[in-house]
C-alpha cells in the first residue's frame, strides 16, 4: 500500500508521487542536454531536486541515447579543505553510481589507480574521460547532487576539473553536467585554504542554465491527494484543499506530511469511510506544529553540518540567522514555524 512520503526521495512504486518529470521543463532540459550544455538545478531544501533527477537519469538512460550516473556527493562535506580526501570521496560515489546505475563494473574499479596514478587534481576528470572513451556512440551525462555540500578547496578542485573537461565533450568527457544544490553556483563565496575567495562563478564559469525547481502548483497537490482517494476510496471536503494551500503554498514536504498525519496517522482519518473535512485537517495541522516538526529540527542540523560543525562557536545570533535561513531555504511558510518565532523573536528584522 503506497503512502505519502515524509522522508527522502519520492519513489512511485511507494509512495503517492506527482510524475517528477512533469515538475520542469523536460523539452527545455533536454534541448540543453542536446547542445552539450553544462547546468545548474537548484532548489529550497525538501522540493524535490533528487526526486526528480532520479527520475531524468531513469529516463534518459531507458531512451538509450546516452549514458547517465546521478552521484549524491554530500559525503565529501567533511572533507573541508582536504582536497585529497574530497576528492577520494567524490571520486568513489561516482565509480558506485557507474556501478550502480550503468553496470559499468569495469570503469568503477578503475578509479582508485586512477585517483594513485594522476592525484587528486586531476583524477575526477580521469575518470570521467576513461567513462565516456570507453563507448563514444553513447556520450555520457554526470549529474553531481548536493554539489554545494562541499567547501573550499574541494570544490574548487571539482569545479575546475568540470571546467578543464569541457572542451573535451562529447568525445572525451561528458556533453552535459547537471549541478544540484540548494544555491545557484554564482552565489558560492568559496574560501580556500590560502584565504583567498574565489566565486563559484569563476571557477565554474562553462556554466550555460541556472534552472530552479518551484514548489507545487495546485494542481499537483490535488492531483497527489487524488491518488489516495483512488486507492482507498477516501474523499476530502473540497475546503480540505483550500487549507491544505493557504498553509503550504505546495511545499512539498508539508503536502505530504500534511496527507501522512491525516490518512495514516490520525485514527479517524484512518478510517476510510470517513471524509477528511476541514475539523480533521485542524487538527493534523496542530498535531504536525506542535510534533515540533522534528524534520525542521533536522534540516537545522544539516545546515550546521553544511557550516563544518562551527555552531558551537558561533554564538546565538548566528544560529538564529541559520534557523531562518533554514526556514528561508525550505520556504515554509511562516505558519508552520510559530514555535521558533515565539522562541526566536529577535530574528524578525534580518
Ligand atoms: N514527485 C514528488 N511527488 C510527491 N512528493 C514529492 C515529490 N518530490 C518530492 N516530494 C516530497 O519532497 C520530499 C523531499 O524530496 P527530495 O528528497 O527529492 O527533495 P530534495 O529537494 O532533494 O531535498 P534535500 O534538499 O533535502 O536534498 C519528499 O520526502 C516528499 O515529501
Ligand atoms: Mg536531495
Amino acid at each position: 500500500m503506497r503512502q505519502f512520503n515524509t522522508a527522502g526521495p519520492s519513489v512511485a512504486a511507494d509512495h503517492y508521487c506527482v510524475d517528477p518529470l512533469t515538475r520542469f521543463n523536460l523539452d527545455e532540459i533536454i534541448s540543453l542536454i542536446d547542445s552539450k550544455r553544462y547546468f545548474v538545478l537548484h532548489a529550497p531544501r525538501q522540493t524535490g531536486k533528487t526526486t526528480c533527477l532520479m527520475a531524468l537519469m531513469k529516463y534518459l538512460n531507458k531512451q538509450g541515447r546516452y549514458r547517465v550516473i546521478y552521484a549524491n556527493i554530500e559525503a565529501a562535506q567533511t572533507a573541508r579543505n582536504d582536497v585529497s580526501h574530497g576528492l577520494r570521496t567524490v571520486c568513489s560515489q561516482v565509480a558506485s553510481s557507474l556501478q550502480m546505475h550503468l553496470g559499468d563494473v569495469v570503469t568503477a574499479n578503475a578509479w582508485l589507480k586512477i585517483f594513485n596514478d594522476y592525484g587528486h587534481n586531476a583524477a575526477l576528470m580521469q575518470l570521467l574521460k576513461i567513462w565516456t572513451q570507453a563507448d563514444p556512440a553513447h556520450p555520457t551525462i554526470l549529474f553531481l547532487d548536493e554539489i554545494d555540500a562541499l567547501i573550499g578547496d574541494t570544490l574548487v578542485s571539482v569545479l575546475r576539473q568540470l571546467r578543464s573537461g569541457y572542451a573535451d565533450r562529447p568525445d572525451n568527457f561528458p556533453v552535459t553536467v547537471i549541478l544540484c544544490g540548494v544555491r545557484d553556483v554564482r552565489d558560492y563565496r568559496i574560501h580556500t585554504s590560502s584565504g583567498e575567495i574565489i566565486t563559484g562563478g569563476s571557477a565554474f564559469n562553462v556554466k550555460a542554465e541556472s534552472l530552479r525547481l518551484g514548489n507545487f502548483s495546485q494542481v499537483d497537490v490535488r492531483e497527489l491527494f487524488g491518488q489516495h482517494t483512488l486507492e482507498t476510496g477516501q474523499q476530502f471536503e473540497e475546503k480540505v484543499f483550500d487549507l491544505l494551500w493557504k498553509d503550504t503554498e505546495g511545499q512539498p514536504w508539508l503536502v505530504n506530511a500534511l496527507g501522512q498525519e491525516l490518512c495514516f496517522k490520525m485514527a479517524e482519518g484512518k478510517d476510510r469511510t470517513r471524509i477528511i473535512d476541514a475539523e480533521l485537517y485542524q487538527q493534523a495541522r496542530e498535531r504536525l506544529i506542535q510534533s515540533r516538526a522534528t524534520h525542521l529540527d533536522q534540516l537545522v542540523d544539516k545546515l550546521q553540518g553544511e557550516m563544518g560543525g562551527e555552531m558551537g562557536e558561533m554564538g546565538t545570533f548566528m544560529q538564529l540567522c541559520v534557523s531562518y535561513e533554514t526556514h528561508n531555504c525550505m520556504n515554509v511558510p511562516p505558519t508552520y514555524w510559530p514555535f521558533r518565532k515565539s522562541a526566536y523573536p529577535t530574528i524578525s528584522g534580518i
